[in-house]
């Protein structure tokens, strides 16, 4: 793998990769541990205080999501996966080809997988803010695809950042999983219209979206049985202190998420059981019994509302699909 950039913060990872392919391209866009300790900080310091659901996402985290994924609860993802199969020839079809795909959020790049023989892209573009997980996806990738061109780019894609390549080639997005649930409405109608001018009036983005429905089964999904979840929002606390030299004392948080009906949103926090202070860089933070830390909100959309806000951001057609029962919805914006 050939690799780019000032590899900030990322360090360790990058020897490892060295005796690679060729076709993979690693480029760090990551900002400085510093930039972050500020959000960090200015967060928990904060009324309501919270945490920005990015920083879940340390190696142990991208793990713990890909667990999430897989217990019974969690439906996202299997329902997500099973209307990618089913649809894979009718999406490449809309999609045609000699196009650039560029994936928000690749995480383990295990849907993509589905897609790729079919899609058949010229470049594979993933974006993660998790540098060491997404440069051994990208090389996994690389090799079971010999045929594929990876550039895989670590960065924070909620901010500003540049394409790592140049080509002139049409652009198609992919934001798969519902992880648009994490940015707040009008965060997620901006969102869509920063794609709409990244990907122009030749390209297009798929879109995973869950859809609202029966509260029991958000809140379950959220809540699973054996833990996972919880472990996943606890590990942010975990995260804080392995990087940012935090001493959160993890076993006195607790897991909350609840279904916000008002705000049509899942709000996950981490609720301290007890009166305590963590230090943080320098600064004492003191939580009173029961006080929260807001860490997540997983919007969820009707059909209408997903229209609505594709129309809004420039994309004139839109293809919807679900399952039979519409919990999730697979949709491809374009013009
Ligand atoms: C990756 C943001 C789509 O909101 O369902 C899963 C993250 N949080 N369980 C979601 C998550 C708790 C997930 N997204």
């Amino acid at each position: 793998m050939a690799i780019y950039g000032a590899a900030v913060g990322s360090g360790h990872y990058l020897k490892e990769i060295m005796n690679s392919l060729s076709s993979v391209h690693f480029h760090d866009q990551s900002v400085a541990l510093d930039d972050h300790g500020n959000e960090i900080l200015s967060g928990l310091m904060a009324r309501p205080r919270s945490l920005s659901p990015k920083f879940f996402y340390d190696e142990k985290g991208s793990e713990l999501f890909t667990e999430i994924t897989r217990q019974p609860e969690y439906y996202l993802t299997r329902v997500e996966t099973s209307l990618l199969r089913k649809h894979v020839d009718e999406i490449s079809e809309l999609i045609g080809d000699d196009f650039i795909l560029i994936e928000y959020g690749s995480g383990s790049s295990e849907k993509i997988r589905i897609l790729l023989d079919s899609l058949r892209p010229a470049i594979y573009a993933p974006l993660d803010i998790s540098g060491e997980y997404l440069a051994q996806a990208a090389q996994a990738l690389g090799q079971e695809f010999p045929w594929l061109e990876v550039h895989a780019t670590c960065v924070d894609f909620t901010g500003e950042f540049e394409l790592p390549f140049n080509s002139q080639k049409r652009r198609v997005s992919f934001f798969p999983g519902s992880s648009i649930g994490n940015f707040e409405r009008h965060e997620s109608q901006a969102f869509l219209t920063r794609i709409r001018h990244l990907v122009g009036e030749t390209g297009g983005l798929l879109l995973g979206v869950d859809m609202k429905k029966d509260i029991t089964v958000l809140n379950d999904a959220y809540n699973d049985e054996r833990g996972v979840t919880a472990a996943f929002n606890l590990n942010i606390l975990a995260h804080l202190n392995r990087e940012y030299g935090a001493d959160f004392d993890v076993e006195s948080f607790r897991h909350e998420a609840v279904y916000n009906e008002q705000k049509g949103c899942i709000q996950m926090f981490l609720v301290s059981e007890k009166h305590q202070k963590v230090s943080l860089d320098g600064q004492i933070i003191e939580f009173q019994a029961e006080e929260r830390i807001h860490t997540e909100n997983s919007h969820k959309y009707t059909v209408s509302e997903v229209e609505a806000m594709a129309r809004k951001a420039g994309f004139g057609k839109i293809k919807t699909w679900r399952d039979d029962d519409g919990l999730f919805g697979v949709f491809y914006l374009f013009n």
